[in-house]
């Protein structure tokens, strides 16, 4: 019987529009994009949205900071992040940005709702605000002294030495992140969302089938202890959605980013003469979000009472990922493994990556790890050695063998065939659940299967049996077409290859449910190409290389801050920099040699080592913030690079002249170290 057509509309999170796609997101995008092609390929109207999430103080700050405008860097980052996307085939029906109009309307119709249905209280907050910069200062920029353990340097939530939580006014000798002044304290009034009203809806929600297990557990704990209200408004200024009746109040980001997927799916549906209605839920249509595990707060305790509240269709399904580590360790700067999109795909055929995060994605929170070892093992092993050496041994054969490229007429009794068609079934249902490592072990089981019975049946021993020559070669394509029908929402592009090599029209999976074992009966195939390269280390270096470099040029950089491994929103650390300075500027400033001749430790001061050190003969004292990295004892004798123009600043009381240069990879700090003289001036060009 056929299965009734789907309609689906199934998201993906939306990257933030100030930074680039790394190999992080990149799970997430191949994990949706595979469900989406496989749900094509079943004929279902499955429509896969994404838009940049480009509200909140970050963007704007980081603008002010480099002279431009949140709108320049946004424009910069969808054409980065489009072309990425394209890279790894991953294959959007609308790619939107929340700064848009639909996202406007959409975000003042839900609040709207939300108000009229008495579900916005306000009330007074005291925030941090910076007298210099005019503005309420996020938690994340503000640093001071942790309340709890006195630890330098911490940010405005939370403390990294003592892992203490707090509000940003709590902090001790507060600093704004932006201009170095100290905040006072100002009282502003913030709307609130009551997602308490909605505790029945989260009830029922969490009672359905829409969330994996360990997800469920989750969402009980946190309804155990109690719903707060959520504070959706931010003072100007900011960069965000102006709130209606409100003077000079914005949404926060987080309000309106979820409400980014409804505005993807509205300007799709006007760019194709649809309604949203229809697009989103209608018709007894789906509702799917992909998201990683650090956002399932946000996408359950708000958004479903946010929903619920506006009167719009909850989703059906969340599916939630875990996180990438990259050779079982957190991504790392210093070690090469903080790899952007573009560093992979320009050394590396990105459908190896989808193959390789296929076959670890299961339906479930575990995080992935990708080893770069395994992973060249892996795919050499099985897409080339299995996969691909399957079609290159059978089409070479047969475009020589004099048999016209004409495939035979299978018998309904040919075992191999038959077992694959079977074999349709189970994987579709292990795609439906997600379940993308299961496909890619059947897959390979069967590719063994259909090696061994070339490998048996020896067609280069056929020569003087050309019909059962072209019989075993037609088993062997016609295996080969199968399991790379199996294997197209993973590697796409290498199955759309081979569609045209076969001379084929891309199919349903429909086409294979009354076992055709005939399907291609004196088809004629074309010439075969090349189908897939080998993978070795030396690609993998390049790729660690390039990704080195961009970590080794930011001086300083604060430490990573990228989806699915850190905090969100206004609450990510301030963006590293990535405005360019003229080299006139670059010029100017003197990079010296200098060898240190003492050290010791800073009181009250985790991070400060108080150094004396000689730069060509003259002796100057300097503060650094490495005590964390390096030992006072390591550090005598070390000849270090220092910015020796730099003002004299006060440290801890002590005058500091000059800075120390070093890198750092969200964990440790490593000296850069200078190969010149003691002394010497290194040539800045
Ligand atoms: O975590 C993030 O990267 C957010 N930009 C995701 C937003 S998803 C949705 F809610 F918009
Ligand atoms: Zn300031």
């Amino acid at each position: 019987m056929p299965l009734k057509k789907r309609k689906m509309a199934v998201t993906a999170a939306l990257p933030y529009a100030n930074g680039s796609i790394h190999l992080g997101h990149l799970v997430e995008y191949i994990q949706t994009d595979i469900f989406v092609r496989f749900q094509k390929m079943m004929g279902n109207e499955c429509l896969y949205f994404c838009a940049d999430d480009t509200h909140g103080a970050p963007i704007m700050i980081r603008a002010k900071a480099e002279g431009t405008t949140p709108e320049k860097i946004i424009e910069k980052y969808q054409a980065e992040h489009q072309a990425d996307f394209r890279d790894f085939h991953i294959n959007f029906d609308n790619y939107h940005s929340t700064n848009s109009t639909e996202n406007r309307e959409l975000a003042e119709k839900v609040y709207l709702e939300l108000k009229e249905g008495g579900h916005i209280a306000n009330r007074d907050v005291e925030q941090a605000y910076c007298e210099n910069d005019k503005m309420f200062l996020p938690d994340r920029f503000v640093r001071g002294i942790c309340p709890k353990c006195s630890a330098p340097d911490q940010y405005g939530d939370s403390c990294d030495v003592c892992g203490a939580h707090y509000a940003s006014t709590e902090l001790k000798e507060p600093k704004c992140s932006v201009c170095g002044s100290a905040p006072t304290r100002k009282v502003s009034r913030h709307l609130f969302f009551r997602v308490s009203d909605f505790t029945p809806e989260l009830e029922k929600f969490m009672a359905g089938d829409a969330l994996q297990p360990e997800i469920k557990n989750f969402l009980a704990t946190w309804m155990k202890e109690g719903l707060k209200e959520w504070d959706i408004s931010r003072d100007g200024p900011y960069f965000g959605f102006k709130i209606p009746g409100e003077e000079d109040k914005y949404f926060y980001v987080w309000l309106d980013a979820p409400i980014g997927y409804l505005a993807s799916a509205k300007n799709w549906a006007e760019k194709n003469g649809r309604k949203l209605e229809e697009v989103w839920g209608g018709d007894g249509g789906e509702v799917h979000h992909f998201i990683g595990k650090d956002i399932v707060y946000f996408h359950t305790l708000f958004w479903i009472p946010m929903l619920t509240g506006a009167g719009i269709k909850i989703p059906d399904k969340i599916h939630v990922h875990g996180f990438l580590t990259i050779n079982g360790e957190k991504m790392s700067k210093s070690r090469g493994t903080f790899v952007n999109a573009k560093d992979f795909s320009a050394n590396i055929n990105t459908e190896l990556l989808r193959y390789y995060y296929a076959s670890k994605l299961k339906n479930s929170v575990d995080d992935l790890d990708l080893s770069f070892q395994d992973f060249v093992f892996r795919v050499n092993a099985e897409l080339v050695n299995k996969v691909a050496n399957l079609g290159s041994r059978t089409i070479t054969i047969m475009n020589k063998a004099g048999l016209g490229n004409k495939l035979a007429v299978l018998g309904n009794d040919n075992e191999l065939i038959l077992e694959i068609l079977r074999a349709g079934e189970t994987i579709r249902n292990d795609y439906e659940a997600c379940d993308f490592a299961l496909v890619v072990k059947r897959v390979c089981q069967l590719a063994d299967k259909a090696n061994a019975y070339i490998d048996d049946n020896k067609p280069w021993d056929l020569k003087n049996d050309p019909e059962k020559l072209r019989t075993v070669l037609t088993t062997g394509i016609l295996a080969f077409r199968f399991i790379t029908f199996y294997l197209k929402p993973i590697v796409p592009a290498f199955a759309e290859k081979v569609e045209r090599i076969l001379k084929l029209e891309p199919r349903e999976w429909s086409h294979i449910s009354d076992y055709p074992t005939n399907l291609l009966a004196n088809h004629e195939i074309g010439q075969f190409e090349r189908l897939m390269d080998r993978v070795d280390m030396k690609a993998v270096e390049k790729v660690m290389e390039s990704a080195k470099q961009k970590g080794e040029t930011a001086v300083k950089a604060p430490a990573p801050t990228h989806s699915h491994l850190t905090k969100h929103g206004e609450d990510a650390a301030p963006p590293a920099s990535t405005g360019q300075i003229e080299y006139d500027d670059f010029a100017k400033i003197q990079l010296r040699t200098a060898k240190v001749l003492t050290a010791e430790r800073v009181a009250k001061a985790d991070k400060l080592l108080k150094l004396s050190i000689d730069v060509g003969g003259e002796t100057r004292t300097l503060v650094a913030g490495i005590a964390k990295s390096y030992t006072a004892e390591e550090m005598v004798g070390k000849t270090i690079v220092i910015v020796a123009n730099l003002k004299p600043r006060k440290l801890m009381g002590i005058e500091s002249n000059g800075m120390l240069l070093a890198v750092n990879d969200g964990e440790k700090l490593t000296l850069i170290g200078p190969a010149g003289e003691v002394g010497s001036g290194l040539k800045v060009s």
